[in-house]
């Protein structure tokens, strides 16, 4: 451990955020607070805060502060991303650590430096921005100091962001502020036409984990939802399969591909051959829906590959990055 403090790598995500201490995730929380509207305090933070939703009384707000992969409220981003530190580092205020923390591809320079004095409110010594795509590049190893070119999609819960990596440097790159939550509306709308059902946005993300997909799948499954009849404000149950859910996804999955197609478009004839060798490797909660590997290599050509640890690589590869600062230096956002 260096002498001041540890060493942190941090993935803020829409959804989740994940802090890395050395090898270790030492943190894997949903990026959520629970707020007093009344008392404007922080009541809860985390995975605490996430299961009040829903079931604490009206002067309490569940709130997700980040949107679209950005901070959509910084005072309590701030305070989010100190009580996650305080967890792992401690109280002490003595030993600061130094982090490095991602952010998006196409983060303007107002949404950076929220990030950056959002970290160092949190109790950070010193701290460093990454870009995800980036960061995932190097969690999982890939030879991104070399000429030759490296692709890597991360599917997050709010951005989907390609990326060509090559000489430690991103080549070309593109994001589109629509991620795994807006396949949870597509289940919701999906629902609600077909069965004139209202469902929660957690029922829609359940069916999409338990049994949802990108291709038709040998294994056909099934799950029981609960939901609101539109008419007669009931509650109602209907039963929904893969094949339905694969269905309400089409049309979002196609505004996902965009970002990579876009890449693959501005990428140089030389790397792009490399690419077409080596793959696309896949990352972010999104790769885990089944099937998204086989629907990306058919939409695009080019074969894609899920990374080994989709989630954690991102905060893995941050805190690693904090020990090639050098040859990052000309990469990373500057604030
Ligand atoms: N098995 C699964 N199948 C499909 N989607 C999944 C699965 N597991 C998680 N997800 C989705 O992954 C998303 C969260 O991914 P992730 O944690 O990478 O997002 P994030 O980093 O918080 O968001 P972003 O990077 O966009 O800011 C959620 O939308 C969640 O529903
Ligand atoms: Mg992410």
């Amino acid at each position: 451990m260096p002498l001041f403090g540890k060493d942190l790598g941090i993935d803020l995500g829409t959804v989740n955020t994940l802090i890395c201490d050395g090898g270790e995730i030492v943190l894997y929380e949903p990026t959520v607070v629970a707020i007093d509207i009344e008392e404007l305090k922080i009541v809860d933070v985390g995975q605490s805060a996430r299961e009040m939703d829903g079931r604490v009384p009206d002067v309490i707000e569940v709130c997700r502060p980040l949107r679209d992969g950005v901070i959509a409220d910084f005072e309590v981003t701030h305070r989010l991303l100190g009580h996650f530190v305080e967890k792992v580092c401690g109280p002490s205020r003595l030993f600061k650590p130094r982090v490095m923390i991602t952010v998006p591809l196409g983060v303007t320079s107002v949404e950076r430096r929220a990030v950056h004095e959002a970290a160092l409110q949190a109790g950070s010594r010193e701290v460093y921005l990454i870009q995800e795509p980036l960061a995932a590049a190097i969690g999982v190893g890939l030879p991104i100091a070399t000429p030759s070119g490296n692709m890597v999609v991360d599917l997050g819960g709010g951005v989907t962001q390609a990326a060509v990596i090559a000489m430690s440097g991103i080549v070309s790159e593109d994001a589109t502020r629509i991620g795994g939550m807006k396949l949870d509306e597509a289940i919701v709308s999906y629902v609600r036409k077909k069965y004139g059902l209202i469902i929660g946005s957690r029922t829609a993300e359940e069916a999409k984990i338990r049994i949802g997909a990108a291709i038709p799948q040998d294994e056909e499954r099934t799950i029981e939802i609960q939901g609101q009849d539109q008419v007669t404000g009931l509650p109602r149950p209907i039963t929904l399969t893969t094949g339905e859910v694969i269905e309400a996804l089409q049309e979002t999955l196609q505004l996902q591909l965009v970002a990579v197609r876009n890449v693959l478009e501005r990428t140089p004839p030389e790397l792009a051959s490399d690419i077409i060798d080596r793959g696309m490797l896949i990352c972010g909660g999104g790769s885990l829906l089944r099937g998204i590997d086989k629907w990306l290599t058919s939409a695009t050509g080019i074969p894609a590959y899920l990374a080994e640890e989709p989630v954690a690589c991102i905060a893995k590869g941050a805190v690693r990055g904090l020990g090639m600062l050098e040859r990052l230096r000309r990469t990373l956002p500057q604030v």
